[in-house]
């Protein structure tokens, strides 16, 4: 956080199926494996291009919804778009690998519509809800320069991970 390339529009990916977004696809699947997260975007390792990766297991997502879930797979989404279906929206817990040490209690739409181009230029087109519906607006953030503090409405609920117990029990790794 404080990175200009955090702040950045990131750029539109003209071909998806080149070997340097191949490149950077590995090399972001690498950052976010190692970091413990369930979602990145490109310019969280700072190059700013329209890409972002997620994958979250069933069990997360049935702690965070509170139903079962099936696991949203490895998704590689180059070129994204949301589209959110109907008003209503929900806080929920969030970290980011870029926002170190920290979590917050961010309002995100419940339902929304993505899609988005694979590596090898296929449509991919989901509706999702809840955790999913959440991180993808998350990492989406990210290609338009935004942090999820800013999509706060209340900064009392910006705490330390170490005090998160106070607030919740452990719905809280990074994204
Ligand atoms: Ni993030």
């Amino acid at each position: 956080m404080g990175n200009p390339l955090l702040r950045e529009t990131a750029s539109l990916i003209e071909d998806p199926q080149s070997n340097e977004i191949r490149t950077l696809v590995d090399v972001m699947q690498v950052s976010m494996e190692a970091a413990g997260g369930v979602g990145l975007a490109a310019p969280q390792i700072g190059v700013p291009l329209r890409l972002i990766i997620f994958n979250v297991p069933g069990e997360r997502l049935e702690k965070e919804d509170g139903v079962a879930r099936s696991e949203i797979p490895q998704t590689i989404l180059i070129n994204p778009e949301i589209e959110y279906i109907g008003d209503e929206t929900a806080l929920g817990w969030e970290g980011c690998l870029s926002v170190p040490g920290l979590r917050g209690l961010v309002p995100r739409h419940t339902y929304i519509r993505y899609r988005g181009l694979d590596l090898q230029g296929g449509l991919i087109e989901r509706d999702a809800v809840g955790f999913h519906a959440r991180v993808v607006q998350h990492e989406f953030d990210h290609l338009d320069g935004i942090l999820y503090p800013e999509r706060m409405d209340d900064l009392t609920n910006l705490v330390y991970e170490s005090e998160i117990q106070a607030f919740t029990d452990d719905k809280c790794a990074p994204e």
